[in-house]
């Protein structure tokens, strides 16, 4: 098991267009595509720079887990995602060090890969996202 890349940087966005211009037009990042994640009531939008992303997280509801971020702190950014080899005995390993996740398992997010998140209390206030290639070839 090993930490490989940030994967990608997470965006809340309640301008996700702006976002879009912003990055595409005006800097040149490539926009690689959207994939809404229905069970977290969110649109992702992907940006390529170099081996990472940028991520800007769109609201597709009033009651996303994203709406009620915006609605607390506005735009800003979300959370940091880390990709890793060996998910699942990363998280028992840090689970037996006391490390807090938001959930049990791990689940499913954009383009269908395995991601957790290890609760800002025992990140220095940061969410961070550890996910997965679902085939593990990554
Ligand atoms: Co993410």
């Amino acid at each position: 098991m090993k930490i490989k890349r940030i994967d990608h940087v997470a965006i809340a966005s309640a301008l996700p267009d702006e976002a879009r211009s912003l990055f595409t037009e005006l800097m040149g990042i490539e926009y690689t595509g959207c994939d809404p994640v229905e069970r977290e009531g969110v649109n992702t939008h992907f940006f390529r720079v170099g081996e990472s992303n940028l991520e800007v997280l769109e609201p597709l509801g009033a009651d996303s887990t994203v709406a009620r971020f915006l609605e607390k702190r506005g735009s800003g950014l979300h959370h940091i995602s880390l990709a890793v080899e060996g998910l699942d005995d990363f998280v028992v390993h840090l689970k037996t060090k006391g490390i807090q996740f938001t959930s049990e398992e791990p689940g499913i997010g954009a383009h269908g890969k395995r991601i957790i998140f290890i609760h800002p209390k025992s990140a220095g206030g940061v969410l961070l996202e550890l996910c997965e290639e679902q085939t593990g070839t990554e």
